[in-house]
Formats: structure tokens, sequence, C-alpha cells
């Protein structure tokens, strides 16, 4: 029992949804592409869950924030999908897949083959077991990955009004969901290992600014130390945290956020693997020319530092997938991939952007008691990465562009000096 696609997705992500309105933009047929995912619905966008997903008032909810709208382009609906002959394998988990043969097993037995495939299945949460905690069964700790994880936090926010939340993490997810937690009146403490947050981008200096503001709205944080073990009470739910430091913290909800691992076992033996992720060329391009990999998972040259990099934002993600559509449906148009690495993030009425690499020595510009801070990286001589918070769109363009063009900077101080007048007079 099977069935045969031209091209199959393999996982139902951003990067799915993006590969899909590309193939359907450069002439797929009805009936030739297929997308397996193991979520229940089709390809959303992902950063819609710790943001819009959480709020108190109108929160944001299915349909709205289906692939590919936060690029304002097309909602791709399951009527969507229908209309241009894709088949949407949903609810289905692929348990193995043979690249020699070109086939997939799906847990449900069926194998399905493929002329060509995109490996699209991102990564999952760490989860505290690796670290050798366990209680991360217990139903008030929440995950935040998929939809059934962001539901869940919304149960479990609503069962603890105006209780005491632990996020567990100062990365991504613990700035982001300690902001709606804060926002739907929890209190929060942070607890993460690093002396600031966010402490693979932000500067020391770009991370007091923020979490002055978190603890302006009651935030507290605890660093330098993770946690040990949970009290677990006789139902099985958690009432505080125990920390390394010998410290305790009361706890109606704990929120983890300690990273991710991408979803490569799959591949293991069978492709080549590189920074934790498939290794592909600058057409997304695997080890096996049939197979190209996209998103979270694919570890693709950065043109732009000359290095192999796995970057994990939607951008990225949005981008890799149509590069690796175009290379497919049209090779000879299609040139390597060129990148500028391009994160974002919005927390209460922040909004920040950073382009290209947080390496080399940091300039910090703007005004650090005001609403707009930011800050440049050179390094060996030329700038190669900008951040800004509270920019307009001009401003955000005009660091993109300075960034890609990595201008020498021989004056330190007067770089420093100009501060974001720099990026727009470039
Ligand atoms: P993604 O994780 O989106 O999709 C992978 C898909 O593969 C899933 O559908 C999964 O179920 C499926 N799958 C995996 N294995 C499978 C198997 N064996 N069988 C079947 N299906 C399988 N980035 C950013 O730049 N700005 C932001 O604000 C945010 N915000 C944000 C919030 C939250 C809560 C998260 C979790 C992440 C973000 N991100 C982000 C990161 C961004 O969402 C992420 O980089 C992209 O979703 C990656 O897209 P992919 O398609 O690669 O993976
Ligand atoms: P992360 O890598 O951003 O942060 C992980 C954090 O976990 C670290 O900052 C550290 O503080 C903490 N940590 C590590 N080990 C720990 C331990 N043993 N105990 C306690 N804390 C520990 O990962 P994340 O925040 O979990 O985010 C998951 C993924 O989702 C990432 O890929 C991220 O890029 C993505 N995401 C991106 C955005 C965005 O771009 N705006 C938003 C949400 C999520």
């Amino acid at each position: 029992m099977g069935r045969a696609f031209v091209y199959v997705i393999l996982g139902g992500g951003v990067a799915a949804g993006y590969a899909a309105l590309e193939f359907t933009k450069k002439g797929v047929s009805p009936g030739e592409l297929c997308i397996i995912s193991d979520e229940t619905v089709p390809p959303y966008e992902r950063p819609a869950l710790s943001k819009g997903y959480l709020l108190p008032e109108a929160p944001a909810r299915l349909p709205s924030f289906h692939t590919c709208v936060g690029a304002n382009e097309e909602r791709l609906t399951p009527k969507w999908y229908k209309e241009h002959g894709i088949e949407l394998i949903l609810g289905t988990r692929v348990k193995s897949v043979d690249v020699r043969r070109k086939t997939l097993l799906t847990a449900v037995g069926e194998t399905i083959s493929y002329k060509i495939l995109i490996i699209a299945t991102g990564a999952r949460a760490l989860k505290l077991e690796e670290f050798g905690v366990s209680g991360s069964d217990a139903e008030n700790v929440c995950y935040l990955r998929d939809l059934a994880d962001a539901n869940r936090v919304v149960d479990v926010m609503q069962s603890c009004a105006s209780g005491n939340a632990v996020v567990i993490g100062g990365g991504y997810i613990g700035m982001e969901c300690a902001a709606s937690l804060v926002t739907n009146r929890i209190n929060v403490t942070m607890v993460f290992p690093e002396v600031h947050c966010m402490a693979r981008l932000f500067t020391p200096k770009i991370a007091s600014y923020y979490e002055g503001y978190y603890n302006s709205k009651g935030v507290r944080f605890v660093k330098g130390t993770v946690l040990s073990s949970f009290e677990i009470d006789p139902i099985g739910k958690i009432t505080a945290v125990n920390l390394r430091d010998g410290s305790q913290l009361p706890a109606d909800m704990v929120v983890v956020g300690i990273g991710i691992r991408p979803n490569t076992s799959l591949f293991e033996g069978q492709l080549t693997l590189e920074k934790g992720g498939i290794k592909v060329n600058g057409r997304m391009q695997t080890s096996n020319t049939s197979v190209y990999a996209v998103g979270d998972v694919a570890a693709f040259p950065v043109k732009l530092f000359g290095e192999t990099r796995r970057l994990e934002h939607v951008d990225s993600a949005r981008k890799t997938a149509k590069h690796a559509v175009a290379a497919i449906m049209e090779p000879e148009k299609t040139d390597e991939f060129d990148y500028l690495p391009f994160f974002y993030s919005r927390v209460f009425t922040f909004s920040w952007q950073f382009y290209g690499d947080n390496a080399g020595e940091v300039v910090h510009f703007g005004d650090y008691s005001g609403n707009t801070i930011g800050a440049y990286w050179v390094s060996k001589g030329h700038l190669v990465g900008s951040f800004l918070e509270g920019g307009t769109k001009e401003e955000y363009e005009a660091l993109a562009k300075t960034t890609r063009l990595k201008p020498a900077i021989d004056d330190i101080t007067e770089l420093e000096r100009q501060g974001l007048g720099f990026a727009l007079t470039v």
C-alpha cells in the first residue's frame, strides 16, 4: 500500500508553508506535491504562539495565522491546498526514511515515495530530563513549540490567575513567555544560568535595558543558577522549584525554554550532518542530490561570512524554503543562496531587529534611558552586525543594507558618534 509524489515536503511548519506557496508560483501540477506533518493543522506562523496566541484579550487563533501571512503573502488555508491539488497528510508521523530507495514510512504503515524530498522537520524543545531533572510531565509544566503546547500554556495560565510562574531559560522563549505571562497578570520569576538574558545575542548593556523594563513590570531575575528539582504535591502538580544555589521558588506554573534540538534522527547515517543539522549546499541540496533541507534543521553556507550556519529563526526558514523550491524548479535561473541573517522579537511594546553576525567589538548607540537603542558589531575592521530597538521601517532597511555591505570601519569612536546616522548615510 502506498502513494507516489514527485515532490514530498516532510514536516508541516513554517518552511513547509513557504515552500508550498513557492511551488505553486513556479508551476507545480495538481497531484505532484504533498506535505506530511505530525501536526493536525496546515502550516502556520509559529512565532504567533509566544505572542498573539497568549494575549488575554482577542488572542490570535487559527485560521488567522496560517502561513504565509507573516511575510504579507497569501494565507494558505486547507481550501487553498485543495484548490492547488496539494495533498496535506496531517496528523501523520514519518517514522523512517530510505533516501536510497526514495521512500518514507509513516507511523500508520503507509509507504510514500518521492522523486524529490524537502526535509522541513524543524526542531524539538529540549526537555529538562536531558539535564537530569525530572517532572516535565507534571500538568502545570509547559514547553512551547507547537499549537498543542500553546493551548496547554493558555489552559495552565488561566487556571493560575494572579499566581506565580517560574520561567526556566533566559532565551527567546523565556523572554517572550515572561512578557506574555505578565500581561496575563501572573507573577514571574525567570531563572537562567547566564549573567544576563538573551546571552546568545545581547550584550550586557542591551540585556540590562530590557531587564530593567521587565523589573519595572514585576519580573524577578534569578541568574547564574539552574533548577535542581521540583516539589510535587500528591496530585502530581508542581508547587515549588528548587534551585542549585539552594533557594526555593513557589510555583503555580512553570514554563521551560532551554533550547532546541534539530529533528535530524531520520537521516543520521544517510546524510551528512553539520552544526547539529543537515548539511546543505547553496542550493539547499543535501549530500543526496534528490534530498533538500530547509529551515531550523538545515546547516547552510552563509556566503557573507564564509561559514556554514544553522539558524533557528523564521526569516531563514521562509527564505531557505523558497530558495530550495527555486533551485528544484528553475535550476538554471537559481544562484547560490546569499542570505543576510535576520532575527527579531516583540515583547510588551518593544520591537527589535538584528542583522548579520554578533561577532567582534560592540559599539552601542542611541539613548539607553529612552526608547531607541542600538548597537553595531565590528569584526576584523568591518561592520558585520547591527541591532536596533524601536526603529522605523526605513531605519531597519538602512541597517540591513549597511550590514550586508560590511563597510570598513577605521574609526570606532566616529562610528559611535554617528550611531544610527552611519547606517542612514551609507
Ligand atoms: P517548524 O518547527 O516550524 O516545523 C517543523 C515541522 O515538522 C512541524 O510541523 C513538525 O511537527 C514536523 N515534523 C517533524 N518531524 C516529523 C516527522 N518525523 N514526521 C512528521 N512531521 C514531522 N523566529 C523568529 O525569527 N522570530 C520570532 O518571533 C519567533 N518566535 C517563535 C516563537 C515560538 C513559540 C517558537 C517555537 C519559535 C519561534 N521562532 C521565531 C522560530 C521559528 O518559528 C522557527 O525558526 C521556524 O518555525 C522554523 O521553521 P521550520 O519549518 O524549519 O520548523
Ligand atoms: P534559546 O537557545 O534562545 O535559549 C535557551 C536558554 O536556555 C538559554 O538562554 C539559557 O538561559 C537557558 N538554559 C540552557 N540550559 C539550561 C538549563 N539547564 N537550565 C536552565 N536554563 C537553561 O532557546 P529557547 O528560548 O528555548 O527557544 C527555542 C527556539 O525557539 C530557538 O530556536 C529560538 O530561536 C526559537 N524562538 C525564536 C524566537 C525569536 O526569534 N523571536 C522566539 C521564540 C522562540
